[in-house]
C-alpha cells in the first residue's frame, strides 16, 4: 500500500490538501470542537479496494468482495465503497440499515453475528440478505422467521475450525474456546436441524479466523479444512453449496512508518541494560552512562555509529549484545501480506472445485486511509518519564488501551523549537493511566498547540469511540486531491445531554 499522507512544506498533507489549512477552517466553523479530528483519504480507500478486486479477477469462478462495515461505518465512506464494491458485510440491525442507506442491494448483504435478535433477523429476512448460522438456536430462529414470512432464506454455516492466529486474544476468533461459529464435529447436528427447516437453503460455509493476521498460511489451512466439509456435504446430496466465505482479518503494516523513524535503541533494551548492570562498580556505571548517552543522542547518529557504541561498550556482555540484535530484527524483517498474496495462497485449492470465494475485509480497506489529528495541550515529566498530553485520547482511538496496539505517531508540523528530540508517552486527558495512544516514542520536542498525527486509524477508530468523561465525538473529514468535505459534524453538548433530559418513571407508566 502506498501512503496518501505526507509531510510537505512543514505540515501534514492528505493527498493534495494541507491538513493545517483544513484545521483553520474547522476552527472557524466549529470553535472549541475543531480538535481532535479524523482525516480520511478517498483515493487510498479506492486503491485498497482495487488491490483486492484485481487478484480476484484471476480466479475462474466469480468471487465476492464484501466490505466489513464494522471497520468504518460512516455513511459517506460506505457510499464511496459502494461505488467500487457491490457487497457489504454487517453484524447488527443498524449496520444493515446503514448499508441499505448507502445503496448496497439487500441481496448483496451478508449478515454475520453470534447474537442476532429476532427483530434483526426479521429485518434481514424481509429484505433478502444472506445470513450466517452461528449456532443451533440460530437455525431455529432464522427457520421460524423464514416460515412465518413464507420465504426461502439463503444461509451459510459459520465454522469454528479451531485454528490459531497470532493476534491479540480479544480479536482471535477461530479457536475452540471462542464464542463464534460451530465446531467441525458439530456440523452434522446442524445439518440434521436444517433438514427440519425447509425454508433455509444452505449455500455455503463461512469462517473468520480473527483480525490483524500477518500470515497467509492460516487462510490456506482454513480453505483446506472447509473444502473437506464441502465435499462431505456435497456427497450427502446437498448440491446447492456455492460459497466458501473466508472472512476478513488481513492485517496492515502498522509499523511501516516506524521503520523509518523509531529509535534505534529502544527503551525496553535500555531497561534490560540498566537491570543487568546494577552491580555498583564504577566501571559498569560508566558503561550504563555511555549507553544512556547513545540512547538520548541516537537521532543525531547513523545506525552504524549507534551500533558501534553499543558493541564496544558491551564487549564483556555478549548476552546484552544478543538482546540488542534481537530488538532490531522484528521491525526490519516484518512485512504484511497483501490482498494479492492472500488470494494467491488459496487459488490452487479452489480452482476447479466449483466454489466461489467470499472475502470480508474491513481493516485492509480503510485502516491506512485514516489519521487522527490532535493538538498538544502540554508536556510534563514524572520521574524520568516524559508525557506529551494531547486533546486526543482513548475515547477516539481505544486500540492502544484495549489491545496494546501500535499506531505510529508523528508531529504533524515541523517543530519550531530546535531543541532536538526526546522520548515521550503520548497520552490523552482521560482519567485513567490506561489512556495512552503511544508509549516510549522518540519525537521532536513539541510546543503547546502543535499538531500531532496518529496514523492508520481508519479502521476501528471512530467506530469504537466513546463519550467517556463526557467527551464529544470528533469531526471527521474526507479528502480527495485538493477537495475535502466534512462527513461527520462534531458532536454537541446538546446531543449528549438531550436523551437525559426527559425521565420516564414507573409513576408515569401507571397513569
Ligand atoms: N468478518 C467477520 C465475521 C468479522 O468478525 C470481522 C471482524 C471481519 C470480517 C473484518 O475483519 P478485518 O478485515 O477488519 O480484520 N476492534 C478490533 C477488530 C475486531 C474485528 C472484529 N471482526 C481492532 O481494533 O483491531
Amino acid at each position: 500500500f502506498s501512503s496518501y499522507f505526507s509531510m510537505r512544506d512543514g505540515c501534514l498533507h492528505c493527498e493534495e490538501t494541507s491538513v493545517t489549512d483544513v484545521h483553520r477552517i474547522l476552527q472557524d466553523d466549529f470553535p472549541g470542537r475543531d480538535s481532535p479530528f479524523f482525516v480520511y483519504s478517498q483515493n487510498q480507500i479506492v486503491e485498497n479496494i482495487l488491490a483486492y478486486k484485481q487478484p480476484l479477477l484471476s480466479l475462474s469462478n466469480q468471487c465476492i468482495l464484501g466490505y466489513a462495515v464494522k471497520a468504518n461505518s460512516n455513511l459517506s465512506i460506505l457510499k464511496l465503497i459502494r461505488q467500487h464494491c457491490d457487497t457489504a458485510v454487517v453484524v447488527s440491525g443498524n449496520e444493515l440499515k446503514l448499508a441499505l442507506a448507502a445503496g448496497f442491494l439487500p441481496e448483496n448483504i451478508v449478515y454475520n453475528g453470534c447474537g442476532k435478535t429476532l427483530r434483526e433477523i426479521d429485518h434481514a429476512v424481509s429484505v433478502g440478505c444472506l445470513l450466517n448460522i452461528d449456532s443451533l438456536f440460530d437455525v431455529a430462529h432464522i427457520g421460524k422467521i423464514a416460515k412465518g414470512r413464507g420465504v426461502t432464506v439463503r444461509v451459510l454455516i459459520r465454522i469454528n475450525p479451531d485454528i490459531e492466529v497470532t493476534a491479540h486474544p480479544y480479536i482471535s476468533t477461530a479457536l475452540a474456546q471462542c464464542k463464534f461459529g460451530i465446531g467441525i464435529k458439530e456440523i452434522d447436528e446442524v445439518l440434521r436441524y436444517l433438514q427440519d427447516q425447509p425454508k433455509l437453503r444452505l449455500v455455503g460455509f463461512h469462517c473468520h479466523l480473527g483480525s490483524t493476521i500477518e500470515r497467509t498460511d492460516v487462510y490456506r489451512k482454513t480453505v483446506s479444512s472447509v473444502l473437506q466439509v464441502v465435499e462431505t456435504v456435497r456427497s450427502m446430496g446437498l448440491t446447492d453449496i456455492q460459497y466458501i466465505n473466508i472472512g476478513g482479518g488481513l492485517g496492515i503494516d502498522y509499523k511501516r512508518h516506524a521503520k523509518r523513524t523509531s529509535p534505534f535503541i529502544k527503551p525496553a533494551f535500555l531497561d534490560i541494560v540498566f537491570r543487568s548492570l546494577q552491580d555498583g562498580k564504577a566501571e559498569t556505571d560508566i558503561i550504563a552512562e555511555n549507553i544512556l548517552e547513545a540512547f538520548e543522542n541516537q537521532h543525531k547518529m547513523t545506525p552504524e555509529e549507534v551500533s558501534e557504541i553499543i558493541r564496544s561498550n558491551l564487549q564483556q556482555y555478549p548476552h546484552l549484545i544478543e538482546e540488542f540484535e534481537k530488538q532490531l530484527e522484528p521491525e526490519l524483517s516484518h512485512q504484511c501480506p497483501t490482498p494479492s498474496d492472500l488470494v494467491a495462497s488459496v487459488k490452487d485449492l479452489v480452482e476447479g472445485k466449483n466454489i466461489s470465494l467470499i472475502l470480508e475485509p474491513g481493516r485492509s480497506v480503510v485502516g491506512n486511509a485514516g489519521v487522527l489529528v490532535m493538538h498538544v495541550i502540554g508536556c510534563k515529566k514524572n520521574g524520568h518519564k516524559r508525557f506529551l498530553i494531547t486533546d486526543g485520547s482513548m475515547t477516539e482511538v481505544i486500540r492502544p488501551s484495549l489491545y496494546s496496539a501500535y499506531h505510529h505517531i508523528e508531529l504533524a508540523e515541523s517543530s519550531t523549537l530546535a531543541c532536538g528530540k526526546a522520548v515521550y508517552d503520548i497520552v490523552g486527558p482521560v482519567c485513567e493511566s490506561g489512556d495512552f495512544l503511544g508509549k516510549d516514542r522518540l519525537l521532536s520536542v513539541p510546543h503547546e498547540g502543535c499538531s500531532v498525527t496518529m496514523f492508520d486509524v481508519g479502521a476501528y477508530g471512530s467506530v469504537m469511540s466513546s463519550n467517556y468523561n463526557s467527551r464529544l465525538r470528533p469531526v471527521e473529514i474526507i479528502v480527495s486531491g485538493r477537495k475535502w468535505a466534512v462527513i461527520r459534524k462534531p458532536e454537541t453538548f446538546g446531543e449528549l445531554i438531550n436523551p437525559q433530559l426527559l425521565t420516564i418513571t414507573s409513576e408515569d407508566k401507571k397513569e
